[in-house]
């Protein structure tokens, strides 16, 4: 159960979900609900490039996982009538891996490099005159002989997509000329989001249902589009078909979804911090110990959104459990030594 309950709120993709998601996925501005800031600024610097006959600048996107990085990369590309190239941070091994993807570009290409933060430092710094200039420098040869050779690159836009805007190089993130963070949407956002999914999938759902559903999917759209499979398959089985909030209701207890879409893990490490430590406030790496996670995917897992809802807060000696945390959990928000900070 714990297992089952942990995989349906997780917000990273799933192997079997990707050509779900894609079934889904929004096909331009229009279809892309939410992140209206950024939306409007890519706007203008599409038409603006239009306009110029040039390519738009370079675009960081980053932010928590599921909220749409991927899709707006491919957005951008067919907004601006473009091939999009997709690799990844990991996937370039060597500096000849980026050349050999950077030479086949063609004027005005998207190079989409998602988990851009993984990318080795020697390749990123290849990146950074590819980015600059549009130039390849090539050293051939060793030792005292050894030249540097400028090739010509096409002008093309490199769209980096990074949940780890903390560890991107300040020179690399400077090469941006746009950096967009996602964030969290609104339930009335998840919700609108829940209904076109269904259109798109044919499922019946009931406005009270899709309430229900976007105030537990983390404001996550990832999340929503699951635990709408989710609940359908429930709702096929227990009911006609059509989601109503009862039903969805039911479908998500027997998910082990709590009501601000907190799954186990979230929980224990609330607990934990409430039990071992008195409610805080204690370091990040004392807290993944302790739940036995990376610091990494609590940093960028869990404690933004649990810090988004207001049960978990950043001090400078550390994070604590807030009382929204304690009540939440029902616990007793004073015999906490948080309270005295
Ligand atoms: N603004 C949006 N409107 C409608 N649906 C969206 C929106 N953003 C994301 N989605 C849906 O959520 C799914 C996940 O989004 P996406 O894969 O783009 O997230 P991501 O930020 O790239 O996540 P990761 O960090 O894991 O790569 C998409 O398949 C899409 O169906
Ligand atoms: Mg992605």
């Amino acid at each position: 159960m714990i297992q089952e309950d942990k995989q349906v709120l997780s917000t990273s993709q799933k192997e079997d979900e990707k050509s779900f998601e894609f079934s889904l996925r929004p096909k331009n501005f229009s279809e892309y609900i939410g992140q209206q800031n950024v939306k409007d600024n890519l706007n203008i610097s599409i038409e603006a490039a239009r306009k110029r006959n040039e390519p738009i600048e370079h675009v960081l996107l980053y932010g928590p996982p599921g909220l749409g990085k991927t899709t707006l990369a491919y957005i951008i590309s067919s907004e601006i009538n473009s091939n999009i190239k997709v690799t990844s941070g990991p996937a370039i091994e060597k500096v000849g891996d980026l050349a050999a993807i950077l030479t086949n570009l063609q004027e005005g290409d998207v190079l989409f490099i998602d988990e851009v933060h993984r990318l080795n430092k020697v390749i990123e710094e290849v990146l950074y005159p590819a980015m600059e200039d549009y130039a390849l420098d090539i050293i051939i040869g060793k030792g005292p002989s050894a030249r540097t050779l400028r090739l010509d690159l096409p002008k093309f836009t490199l769209i980096g997509a990074t949940t780890r805007y903390d560890l991107l190089s300040s020179p690399f993130r400077d090469r941006f000329g746009h950096v967009f963070r996602l964030d969290y949407y609104n339930e009335s956002e998840i919700e609108r989001i829940i209904k076109n999914s269904a259109k798109k999938l044919n499922i019946e759902v009931e406005d009270e249902g899709a309430k229900l559903l976007s105030s537990r999917s983390r404001l996550t759209p990832r999340i929503a589009n699951r635990l709408l499979k989710r609940v359908r398959d429930y709702v096929q089985v227990k009911g006609d078909g059509i989601i109503t909030s009862d039903l969805a209701n039911s479908a998500l207890e027997m998910l082990n979804v709590d009501s601000y879409g907190l799954d186990y893990i979230d929980r224990r490490i609330l607990e934990n911090i409430i039990d071992k430590f008195n409610g805080g406030p204690v370091g990040i790496s004392t807290i993944a110990a302790s739940v036995s996670e990376e610091v990494g995917t609590i940093e960028e897992v869990y404690e933004p959104y649990l810090m988004r809802v207001g049960f978990l807060a950043r001090t400078p000696r550390g994070r604590v459990v807030t009382e929204l945390g304690y009540k939440h959990l029902g616990r007793d928000f004073n015999d906490s030594q948080n309270k005295l900070l």
